[in-house]
C-alpha cells in the first residue's frame, strides 16, 4: 500500500539540487502567498493534454517539446516570445505535413526557471559563490549578493510565468497560428539560409491544399482546428517548495493538480526513487516527463513507473531519453525492451541536447549539432528495430539568430560562439537549427510511417 499523499510529503524525504536559503521565514512566507494566488492552468487543460499525449503513446501521434533551458527575467519581451512561438509552429508544421502525423505542442516555457547545477558552487579565480540556479532562486552576476537565494524571485517567476501564459493563449487561439499565415512564418535571418527554400515549397504545397479545402467550403472562419491551435507549457519542476504552493485540488475531479505548468518533468539528477521528487510527481494527476540519461538501470525505470504510473495509464508518462549520440544504443534498446516486455504505456522522446554538451577550446560551453542530428537518428534507429513509435524529441530552442551550438547549415563555428551567445544556461539551437532538425525528424517519421503500411500491406 503507498502511503498517504499531499503536496507537502516530500519534505520528509532526502531532495536534491535545494537551494539554501538564509531567510527560511521569507521563504515560508512566500510559498504562503503563492498558494493564495490563482493558478496558472487549468486541471482540465492538463487532462486534455493527457489525452493527446495518450495518442503519442498509442503511436498516432508525435511530441514536439521545446524552448528555453532557462528562462530569465532579463529577456521577458514580446519579441522574444513571439520569435519562438513562430519557430515553434514552423517545425510543427514541417512534422505535421510530412508526417501526416498529429503534432502534440508543448513549450518548455512559462515556468522553466528552476536549473540543476552539477556543482552547488562554482569558482572563478580565487572566488568560489554558489552556482546560478535559475532566476527564480538567484542571479546569474557573479557577486555574492546576485548569488544569494532569493524568496521574493518565487513571485517573480509566477508573474513572469502568468505574463508569458497570456501572450501564448492570444497567439494560440488569436490568429497568430492560423495555417493562411504559413508563409508569414518565415522569420527574418531565416528567410535567406538554407532551410527557407525547403520551407517555402512545403508552405506552397499547404496553401494549395487550403485553397482546394476553401473551395470545397472548409477554410479557416468555418473550421477552427486551421485558426487556431493547442498549445501547452512545460518545465522541470524542481523547485518542489513553489510547486507545493501551486499544486491545487480539483473541484471536478477532487485530484490534485500541480497548476504552475500543463505538464512537468523530473530531471535526471532528481530522479532517486526513495527522494522528494518522484513523492511530489506521484501524487499529482498532470502528464509527467521523467529524463532518462546513461545512469538509469532498466529495472529502475520500471520501478519508477510502478511509483509514478501504478495505473499504466496512457498519456500520464513521457520518458525522455538524453544519452549523447554515441551512448543511445549501448542504453535504450534494453530500456524499451524492459518496458515492452512489462506492457508499460508510454511516449518515448528524444532529447538530443543533454548528452551531447561539450567545452568548446573558446572556453563556451556547446553543443555540436551533427551530434544532436545524430542522436535523434540513433534514437529512430533503435525504434524502428524495435517495432516501437519513436514518439517525439525535447530540444532547447529559441527563435533568435543565436550562435550557441556549432554547425548547422550556416556551419557556426568555434570562433563564432561568442558572436550571440545568450543563453542563461545551456546551449541552444537557433531557429534555423531548429527548422533543420524539424525536417531530419520529419523524415524520420515517414520512415516509420512508410515502414508500418509496409508491414499492413504484407500481413
Ligand atoms: C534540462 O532539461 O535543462 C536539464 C537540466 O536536463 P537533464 O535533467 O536531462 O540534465
Ligand atoms: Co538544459
Amino acid at each position: 500500500m503507498a502511503e498517504k499523499w499531499t503536496p507537502k510529503t516530500w519534505r520528509s524525504k532526502p531532495v536534491q539540487q535545494v537551494p539554501e536559503y538564509r531567510d527560511q521565514a521569507a521563504l515560508e512566507a512566500m510559498e504562503a502567498r503563492l498558494a493564495s494566488y490563482p493558478p496558472l492552468v487549468f486541471a482540465g487543460e492538463a487532462r486534455k493534454l493527457k489525452k493527446q499525449l495518450a495518442e503519442v503513446a498509442n503511436g498516432k501521434a508525435f511530441l514536439l517539446q521545446g524552448g528555453d533551458c532557462a528562462e530569465s527575467f532579463a529577456e521577458h519581451d514580446a519579441d522574444n516570445i513571439r520569435d519562438f512561438f513562430r519557430v515553434f509552429l514552423q517545425m510543427a508544421v514541417v512534422l505535421t505535413y510530412a508526417a501526416a502525423s498529429p503534432v502534440v505542442k508543448v513549450g518548455r516555457i512559462a515556468g522553466q526557471f528552476a536549473k540543476p547545477r552539477s556543482s552547488s558552487t562554482e569558482k572563478q579565480g580565487d572566488v568560489e559563490l554558489p552556482s546560478y540556479r535559475g532566476d527564480i532562486v538567484n542571479d546569474i552576476d557573479f557577486t555574492q549578493a546576485g548569488r544569494e537565494p532569493d524568496p521574493a524571485r518565487l513571485e517573480m517567476a509566477y508573474r513572469q510565468s502568468a505574463a508569458t501564459l497570456n501572450l501564448l493563449r492570444a497567439f494560440a487561439q488569436g490568429g497568430f497560428a492560423n495555417l493562411d499565415h504559413v508563409h508569414r512564418w518565415m522569420l527574418g535571418f531565416v528567410k535567406d539560409s538554407p532551410q527557407a527554400h525547403r520551407y517555402q515549397v512545403l508552405a506552397d504545397r499547404i496553401s494549395e491544399s487550403l485553397n482546394f479545402m476553401r473551395a470545397c467550403g472548409i477554410d479557416p472562419d468555418t473550421a477552427p482546428q486551421l485558426r487556431s491551435t493547442d498549445f501547452f507549457t512545460s518545465h522541470e519542476a524542481l523547485l518542489l517548495g513553489y510547486e507545493e504552493a501551486m499544486t491545487r485540488v480539483d473541484s471536478t475531479s477532487g485530484d490534485w493538480y500541480a497548476t504552475s505548468g500543463h505538464m512537468l518533468w523530473i530531471g535526471d539528477r532528481t530522479r532517486q526513487l526513495d527522494h522528494a521528487h518522484l513523492e511530489f510527481f506521484r501524487g499529482i494527476k498532470n502528464p509527467i516527463g521523467m529524463k532518462c540519461g546513461p545512469s538509469i538501470e532498466p529495472d529502475e525505470l520500471l520501478r519508477a513507473l510502478d511509483i509514478l504510473n501504478p495505473e499504466n495509464e496512457a498519456g500520464r508518462m513521457t520518458l525522455i531519453a538524453r544519452f549523447g549520440a554515441d551512448k543511445v544504443y549501448d542504453h535504450l534498446p534494453a530500456l524499451v525492451r524492459a518496458v515492452e516486455r512489462e506492457g508499460r504505456k508510454v511516449v518515448w522522446s528524444c532529447d538530443p541536447m543533454h548528452g551531447n554538451t561539450i567545452k568548446a577550446t573558446s572556453g563556451f560551453k556547446t553543443r555540436p549539432f551533427d551530434r544532436i542530428m545524430s542522436e535523434v537518428e540513433a534514437f529512430f534507429t533503435v525504434h524502428r528495430a524495435e517495432g516501437t513509435h519513436a514518439g517525439g524529441i525535447h530540444v532547447e530552442m529559441t527563435g533568435k539568430n543565436v550562435t550557441e551550438c556549432t554547425g548547422g547549415a550556416r556551419a557556426i563555428s568555434d570562433d563564432d560562439l561568442s558572436d550571440r551567445y545568450h543563453t542563461h544556461c545551456d546551449p541552444r539551437l537557433n531557429a534555423d537549427q531548429a527548422l533543420e532538425l524539424a525536417f531530419l525528424v520529419a523524415e524520420n517519421l515517414k520512415k516509420e510511417r512508410d515502414g508500418r503500411q509496409q508491414i499492413a500491406a504484407v500481413s
